[in-house]
């Protein structure tokens, strides 16, 4: 299929648009609601402020810096969990990826206020329904939450990890995977509809 034969080109070319079709629509953010609540990836809706403040009370992100959390929400697909009745943020996710091959997702998250009531069966539900997450090798770190992951594919499996230098520049940033956890890795099922 990769040799340079005639066929082969025209496999790349199919191989190239089975690729890039399940994200050429990604230019608008999606959205997706229930009676109460919407998850949207449009960028414009997310509060840094609440997510700066919650990503610091887990157990992976504290202390991270504000820059840090806005670079790293500009760096990737953002999923903001919010009330309808208020507009306000209620919840997070983020996926950082290749859109093609791979994808890691990380700081899921819920306000505390709103925990236990499936608001984050809701957002993995939406972030497992992307696109790119439906469409590649989708992982994540966690220490305890794997039941919930379960609950929308991934599947517990050794992973090798390389923590960052002390020395580079992103000093301010904390390690990407959650603290001493064994990683899942899975491709993801579609589970919510995006509209
Ligand atoms: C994890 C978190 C996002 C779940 O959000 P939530 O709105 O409370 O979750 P839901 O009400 O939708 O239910 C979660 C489901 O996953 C299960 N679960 C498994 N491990 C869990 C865990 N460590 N924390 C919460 N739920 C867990 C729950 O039992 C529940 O299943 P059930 O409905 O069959 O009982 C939220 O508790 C949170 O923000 N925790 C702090 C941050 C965190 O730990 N994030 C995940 C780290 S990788």
């Amino acid at each position: 299929m990769y040799s340079n034969s005639g066929s082969s080109v025209l496999s790349r070319q199919t191989l190239a648009t089975h690729l890039v079709q399940p994200y050429q629509n990604l230019a608008h953010p999606m959205r997706t609601e229930t009676e109460e609540h919407f998850v949207s990836t449009d960028a414009a809706l997310l509060d840094v402020d609440f997510i700066h403040a919650v990503l610091n009370r887990t157990y992976w992100a504290q202390g991270r810096s504000r820059e840090v959390v806005q670079e790293s929400i500009r760096n990737s697909i953002c999923f903001g969990l919010y009330e309808k009745a208020s507009q306000r943020q209620v919840g997070f996710a983020r996926i950082v990826t290749d859109k093609v091959t791979f994808s890691w997702l990380c700081d899921v998250v819920v306000d505390e206020k709103c925990r236990r009531k499936g608001l984050g069966k809701f957002l993995m539900s939406c972030v497992v329904a992307h696109p790119v997450v439906s469409g590649t090798l989708c992982m994540l770190g966690t220490s305890d939450a794997h039941g919930l992951y379960e609950k929308y594919g991934f599947r517990r499996s050794e992973q090798m990890k390389r923590p960052r230098n002390q020395g580079e520049p992103n000093k301010s940033a904390d390690s990407m995977t959650s603290v001493g956890a064994p990683s899942a890795a899975v491709t993801c099922p579609s589970v919510a509809k995006w509209n």
